[in-house]
């Protein structure tokens, strides 16, 4: 048997104790461990109990996902489950940490579970395109009910386990000695004689049309996903069939959503998030800098936004703005969000209050002398920034980092200002702030790669995903969304609707279209923006569209008209006044009227982000594509289950995605439909 498993007898219980760091995945030789030591406890005449245990931070988290996509190798895990399940002498799993996917059927299959108070227990497998697949839809409803399993396979989200036993999902909970917890139960059970074999039949009495529609329901709220529609079926198979039969569809539907592409993708996005926090890890050589106490300045949606998401971390927080009539206007902003959060039951009242105790508004620099570090949300104004960096070096320790949150001015240019630059970063937050979970860490040029490290554990600490970038116009995120808006705009002028265009993008599962989104920014934010690019380009048709929307003073939702007309309630309609502007304008560019599908016009606009980003690649702006996915996945919307542009790219075949370039280039004679070099590397590899 493999080193991951150990076995002692404690009187007449054996004590089966996990070790595979660093969650405990079962991988085949855990699998096998397991499957063994059951078998084993069983022919053994000494032994009545059987406690299944992990050591480290959590009992199983699941599967191996890292074993998916390899040949499947025995014994499998639905085998393990039964095992477990039909053993002879009561199974119990002492649980602590969090307790997923596979972890969570082997728990589900152990015939009593104890845990150490806290424990979180879940069936997250729908977050990587799959359902449960070793016996998870079948045990689950037949211990909480149809509807909470429905809640909890395809919500995907993890339950906090009650802090007293429920005798159905806890027998026993411990706030001490897990071990001894389950020790003491296991001799209970044996003394009172009171486990009984069960065959496990179907659930008696379901009402499974009304859990049908729930679980639909639910199902919808996944849009375009393939395995919360599996995950409906397989969970109301417990209502008609036994563990065994139903086990066996469940396999089946999971291994269908195992090998599609959805999965693949969702599975590669887990990893690629994890790897865009790689320097984080790396970064445990180095001396982390504490950052406890931040000043935002700026109170306006981003700095409000900002400010909450640290507080709710647990941080201490300064917001500085200019004038008190700012400064109020910001507080209150503050205020109303945490006490609606409240009145929506998602923090409960001491916790707002125990968050707006740790805020300090201000209007003088020198309140916030003792800052670690600072995050400058002001106007995006290279002037108005550069005042703000030049007073900070005057009123901050010289080890304070400052940051800045501009969305695409030069950051080295701000930093130009002072003396220390090697803490001089980037903190570019997606709004709302306090919402977006994206985090891009843009290095300057001569950042400290532990003021780097230090700002990667500071995005963990408020939550946020990190993804370290480079230095250009627009980062990023923001660098590769112009050339995706550049071509919503030039199918503008090639006779497309705004709804049309917006409806092919969200069919092909984006959660907003480009130009509902650019109405709801404010056509005119990016239209400043654009004219702060040192590198904009001259062709006349770059973002015509928009430019005249703004000339128009149709600025979006502000003004109740944008690409669309808006009604008091804020409601969105297409509004055909728009057509003739954008007519006119191809008239003038001697562009074409075309007529194009939905699935074309979400290529069109797939393949501007693909070669971006390939562009983006090659400079090194960003080191790997994983990065380029988790910021679209993190903060553009992205769908997971297509994992990211350039994991699409992967999908749709490099070839395909270069001829495709070419014949784009060939029909509009623009220069940015040149396939990027990194293309013909990806070809040659
Ligand atoms: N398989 C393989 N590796 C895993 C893993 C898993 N199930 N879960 C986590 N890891 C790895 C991570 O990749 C990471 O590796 P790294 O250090 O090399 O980057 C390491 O474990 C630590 O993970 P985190 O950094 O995420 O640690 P956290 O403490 O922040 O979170 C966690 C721990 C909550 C367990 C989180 O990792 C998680 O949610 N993991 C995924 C759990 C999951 O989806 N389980 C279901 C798997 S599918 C399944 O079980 C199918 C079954 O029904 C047949």
């Amino acid at each position: 048997m493999s080193n991951l498993i150990s076995v002692t007898t404690q009187h007449d219980i054996s004590v089966v104790s996990i070790n595979n760091p660093p969650v405990n995945a079962l991988s085949v030789d855990v699998r096998a461990g397991i499957m063994h030591v059951v078998n084993d406890a069983q022919s053994d005449a000494n032994i009545r109990a059987i406690i299944i245990i992990c050591e480290g931070r959590t009992f199983i988290a699941g599967a191996d996902i890292k074993e998916f996509g390899k040949t499947p190798l025995l014994p499998h895990l639905p085998d393990v489950v039964l095992t477990i399940a039909n053993s002879n002498i009561p199974v119990i799993a002492a649980i602590h940490g969090t307790v997923l996917g596979g972890g969570c059927e082997i728990a589900l299959a152990c015939h009593y579970r104890v845990s150490m108070s806290g424990t979180k227990l879940g069936m997250p497998e729908v977050n990587l395109g799959l359902i449960p697949g070793a016996g998870g839809t079948q045990l689950l409803p037949r211990t909480v009910g149809l509807k909470q399993s429905l809640d909890m396979i395809i919500g995907g989200k993890p339950i906090n386990l009650p802090n007293k036993p429920d005798d159905s999902l806890v027998h026993d909970v411990t706030n001490d000695n897990l071990l001894e917890c389950a020790l003491s139960f296991a001799q209970t059970i044996i003394e009172q004689r009171t486990f009984k074999k069960t065959d496990y039949p179907a659930i008696v009495d379901p009402d499974t049309e009304s859990a049908r529609q729930y679980g639909l329901k639910l199902a919808a709220k996944r849009k375009g996903q393939n395995a919360p529609l599996r995950a409906v079926e397989a969970v109301l198979a417990s209502t008609t069939h036994s563990l065994i039969d139903g086990m066996k569809l469940e396999r089946k539907l999971f291994v269908e959503s195992r090998d599609s592409v959805q999965s693949a993708a969702m599975r590669y996005a887990f990893f690629a998030e994890k790897s865009a926090e790689k320097p984080l890890k790396h970064s445990q050589s180095v001396d982390i800098m504490p950052i406890n106490k931040v000043t935002v300045i700026g109170a306006g949606t981003m700095g409000a936004g900002i400010a909450m998401s640290l507080l709710a971390s647990g941080l201490d927080v300064y917001l500085l703005e200019i004038n008190a009539d700012n400064l109020e206007r910001g507080l209150t902003f503050i205020r109303n969000t945490l006490a609606s959060s409240v009145s929506k039951g998602r923090i409960r009242e001491e916790q707002a209050q125990q968050q707006l105790a740790r805020l300090i508004g201000t209007t003088q620099y020198d309140t916030i002398a003792d800052s670690d570090l600072v995050i400058e949300a002001a106007f995006e104004s290279m002037a108005v920034k550069q005042d703000i960096f030049s007073k900070l070096e005057e009123s901050v320790s010289a080890q304070c980092i400052l940051a800045s949150n501009t969305s695409y001015l030069n950051i080295d240019e701000i930093a130009s200002v002072v003396t220390h630059r090697q803490r001089v970063i980037g903190l570019h937050f997606f709004s709302p702030a306090h919402i977006m979970k994206l985090l891009e860490i843009v290095k300057t040029k001569e950042v400290d790669t532990r003021v780097i490290a230090s700002c990667m554990v500071f995005a963990k600490k408020i939550n946020k995903q990190a993804a370290l970038v480079g230095m250009c116009y627009g980062f990023v995120g923001n660098r590769m969304y112009a050339s995706y808006g550049r071509e919503a705009n030039y199918l503008l002028l090639e006779g497309c609707a705004p709804e049309q265009i917006d409806k092919a993008l969200v069919d092909f599962g984006m959660a907003m279209g480009p130009l509902a989104v650019n109405d709801m920014s404010g056509i005119d934010i990016a239209y400043k923006a654009r004219k702060e690019n040192p590198n904009l380009s001259t062709d006349p048709s770059y973002f015509l569209a928009a430019n005249l929307m703004v000339e128009e003073g149709r600025l979006g939702q502000k003004t109740s008209a944008g690409f669309y007309s808006y009604d008091d309630k804020k409601q969105r309609s297409p509004d055909p006044s728009v057509i003739p502007i954008f007519k006119v304008a191809a008239e003038t560019l001697n562009i074409k009227p075309q007529s194009y599908t939905n699935d074309e016009i979400s290529e069109r606009l797939m393949l501007a982000l693909i070669n971006e980003g390939a562009n983006i690649l090659k400079e090194g702006i960003a080191d790997n594509a994983e990065i380029i996915d988790t910021i679209w996945l993190n903060g553009y919307g992205f769908p997971r289950y297509l994992g990211g542009p350039m994991f699409y790219a992967k999908t749709m075949g490099w070839p395909v995605v270069k001829e495709r370039l070419l014949a784009l280039h060939a029909q509009t004679g623009k220069d940015w439909w040149k396939p990027s070099t990194y293309i013909d590397e990806m070809l040659s590899n």
